[in-house]
């Protein structure tokens, strides 16, 4: 008998070790295995059943996690965020598009192995929406899951494109195959804005201004803002991303009108976000020298997005809007992390 596990991949990023710690935390559920190319912090390797240290890439050794383990939900978070991408495009596609193709693959021989659905759960992105100036921008306001789709970055065109990929897996795989394959891929989707961890800081993304503007203020270093001060994109605080993705994983599958689903908690300009922390933090040095290139990629994705399809489907309501994301998680976390007296 193979053991039955959950597996996470690209487990020692940010959502990665949220989420490891979450499932830990609640117990009574399958051990997790992890795949990272960095394998797993010290910290967080306890609470894990077993880790690998490889490449999504190695399909051999993907082969081999499910000789070994009948897994019953992958959370595939293994990518490269959108800035990293465009120094390596290529190689972020080979990664981001083709590392999920073989989880894909892996999840739908996995189905059919144990009779049984293997539930797919998939990070996308608000880098996945591309508007074309700063009027459109102004003029959309809340954008739903449907509109501009045309991203600028590698990064996003990758996630769309694995959205689209997921619905083909869970719906229309091997179409024309001779008999129809009862068990299948089951593919759900969040798409997260930015996101701010009071524990961890992200990589390469292009939302890092504000997890960076509060660790450094918290830290006591100064920190020079990449973006103009009115540049406005969606945040969440990562327990409600980590409350996204495990709400959905739980949801009845005939409640689902979608695969796809918008989430989001508050959209301050980074004005507002140097200011919350100026407040917290009164010695912070937080100053503003916008990157042009990386302002283009901001002033490209939305300032809100619509997630009336998740709150409709599948009870969608994070815990934190601005205030509490600041005073109830963000401030005294970092605060005791960094010493702050
Ligand atoms: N946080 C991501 C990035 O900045 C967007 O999903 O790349």
């Amino acid at each position: 008998m193979r053991t039955k596990a959950i597996l996470i991949t690209g487990a020692n990023g940010e959502v990665g070790h949220g989420l490891i710690r979450y499932l830990a935390e609640r117990g009574n559920m399958p051990p997790v295995i992890v795949l990272d190319i960095r394998g797993l912090d010290d910290a967080i390797r306890p609470y894990v059943w077993e880790t690998k240290v490889g490449d999504i890439l190695d399909t051999a050794l993907l082969d081999t996690l499910i000789n070994e383990y009948e897994i019953d939900t992958i959370y595939h978070l293994a990518a490269l965020l959108s800035t990293h991408s465009e120094f390596n495009p290529e190689q972020a596609h080979r990664v981001n598009v083709q590392g999920t193709v073989n989880l894909l693959r892996m999840a739908a021989e996995q189905s059919r192995l144990r009779g049984q659905d293997v539930k797919f759960m998939f990070p996308s992105s608000i880098a996945i929406y591309g508007l074309p100036d700063l009027e459109t921008k102004a003029a959309a306001g809340a954008v739903n899951e449907d509109l501009f789709n045309a991203p600028t970055t590698m990064y996003g065109c990758n996630k769309l494109y694995c959205e689209h990929l997921g619905r083909y897996y869970a719906f229309h795989y091997r179409q024309l195959a001779v008999s129809d394959e009862p068990y299948h891929v089951d593919f759900r989707a969040v798409r997260f804005p930015g996101l701010i961890s009071a524990l961890t800081m992200p990589t390469g993304g292009t939302s890092d201004y504000a997890p960076e503007m509060l660790h450094a203020a918290a830290a006591g270093k100064p920190y020079a803002c990449f973006v103009r001060p009115d540049s406005r994109i969606p945040f969440m605080a990562m327990p409600d991303a980590i409350k996204a993705l495990l709400t959905l994983a739980q949801a009845p599958t005939e409640q689902l009108t979608r695969r796809v689903y918008n989430v989001t908690s508050f959209s301050p300009t980074a004005a507002e976000l140097r200011d919350i922390t100026v407040s917290a933090f009164s010695n912070a040095q937080i100053r503003f020298e916008p990157h042009q290139k990386r302002q283009a990629i901001v002033d490209s994705w939305p300032a809100d997005v619509d997630d009336s399809a998740a709150r409709a489907d599948w009870g969608w309501n994070p815990d934190y809007d601005l205030r509490a994301a600041f005073d109830d998680y963000l401030i005294p976390t970092i605060a005791e992390r960094y010493q702050v007296k």
